[in-house]
């Protein structure tokens, strides 16, 4: 087994470190005070290809493998998740599946802007009543002449308010249930399309989150995407590879807390010495290292049998559950380890133990990851 990365992983790996600790980091805290759209940051994430990571160049992308997408998405996010949210939907639950199963025209109209950056994807499955039941669509979508005209509401949708266009998945025939299913691609200024409400959140403050309205949304013909009945599988094929993006993001927060934490430790004293010096502090720093690493290292699997062209549904939900769920312990530790100081919003450590945990929720809780693992395991 060779973890060695190749020399343009590498080049790539520094790249984004650079971009992220001298231009990401800096401004993060003050981005999610205000709860401001990362904005200033997406022109020059274009220019350094990071939008479309994966995408083939032909369609405006870097061309490049899913483990430079990791290793740049894990630099990202420890400079500010809002930031690499905002890119990891872009690049895998939008340019993804258009990619993967858009027409020739779909790709040059839908990809190319994309994943060059001048324009932003988001990704609407999500609905009120619909979370983890994600084949229980209420969303619908009937054929009027040469057009489909969707109905419904959609919520908490990463880039919502900003997205140019989505790929949004709403039901044709019910009676056919996951089956009945379709995939459209939907630009922001078609008839009947609105942003609604935008959310306040927790953690990832500047990442942006909204309902999205579908009165009378009429999307033309050409607009589907894949087969009509096939969105479902579109929809969990395309989760498939998000979910190595979130497993990524809590990766990239729980080594920034770590080193928050590893670096706090060192200059801060009581009892005469640094608490670095404390057995107590060394354990939860050993067990926070050990258990970011090992994450690390399910999401690089998960990565490599992706460019493998292997199936990666069990490793990329395993990948996902493990890192979200060490990324909430160690932001935890780290704010321990900071006592009160880790409880102010002066402190890094504070955004981060609030950004941590959504990786538990979105793109699949914790609860369907585990679903989704036992049934491949018991499947066998
Ligand atoms: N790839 C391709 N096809 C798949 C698949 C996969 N990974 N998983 C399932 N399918 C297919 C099955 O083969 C089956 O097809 P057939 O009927 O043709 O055999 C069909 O889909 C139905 O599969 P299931 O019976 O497994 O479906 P289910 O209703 O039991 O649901 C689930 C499965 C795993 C629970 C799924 O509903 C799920 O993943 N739920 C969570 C949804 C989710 O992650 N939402 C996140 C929203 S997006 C978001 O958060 C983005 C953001 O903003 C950042």
């Amino acid at each position: 087994m060779d973890f060695k990365l190749s020399d343009e992983q590498k080049m790539i790996q520094n790249m984004a470190r650079d971009f992220a600790q001298k231009e990401v980091a800096p401004k993060a805290m003050e981005l999610d005070h205000k709860s401001e759209f990362p904005a200033i940051h997406l022109k020059k994430m274009a220019e350094l290809g990071l939008m479309g990571m994966m995408v083939p160049t032909e369609f405006g992308g870097s061309g490049l493998d899913a483990v430079s997408y990791v290793l740049a998405l894990e630099e990202i996010s420890a400079a500010c998740a809002s930031t690499a949210v905002t890119m990891s939907v872009n690049n895998s639950l939008y340019c993804g599946p258009i990619v993967k199963f858009g027409t020739q025209a779909q790709k040059e109209k839908y990809v190319t802007p994309f994943a060059s950056g001048q324009k932003l994807g988001a990704y609407a499955l999500s609905e009120p009543g619909t979370g983890s039941d994600a084949a229980n669509q209420k969303t619908t979508a009937k054929k009027v002449g040469n057009k489909w005209i969707l109905n419904g509401r959609k919520n908490f949708i990463t880039n919502g308010p900003n997205a140019d266009a989505m790929v949004v998945y709403a039901m044709n025939d019910p009676e056919k249930k996951h089956k009945g299913i379709s995939c459209f691609i939907v630009e922001k200024n078609f008839p009947g399309f609105s942003v609604g409400k935008v959310e306040k959140k927790l953690g990832i403050c500047a990442s942006s989150t909204s309902e999205i309205v579908l009165d009378n949304c009429e999307v033309p013909e050409e607009n589907v995407l894949g087969e009509i009945g096939k969105g479902f599988t579109i929809a969990m094929d395309t989760l498939d590879n998000g979910r190595i993006g979130i497993a990524t993001q809590a990766v990239g927060i729980a080594r920034a807390a770590l080193e928050q934490a590893t670096s706090y430790s060192k200059v801060r004293e009581a009892f005469g010495q640094a608490i670095s010096e404390f057995q107590a502090i060394q354990h939860f720093i050993a067990d926070m290292a050990t258990q970011t690493d090992a994450a690390r290292m399910l999401v690089w699997r998960a990565a490599w049998m992706k460019d493998a062209g292997l199936n990666i549904n069990r490793e990329a939900a395993m990948a996902k559950l493990f890192a979200s769920e060490v990324c909430g312990f160690v932001t935890n530790k780290a704010v321990q380890i900071h006592g009160g100081y880790g409880y102010i919003k002066e402190y890094p450590v504070e955004r981060l133990f609030r950004d941590a945990k959504i990786t538990e929720i979105y793109e699949g809780t914790s609860e369907i990851q585990r679903l989704v693992i036992a049934r491949s395991v018991l499947k066998g």
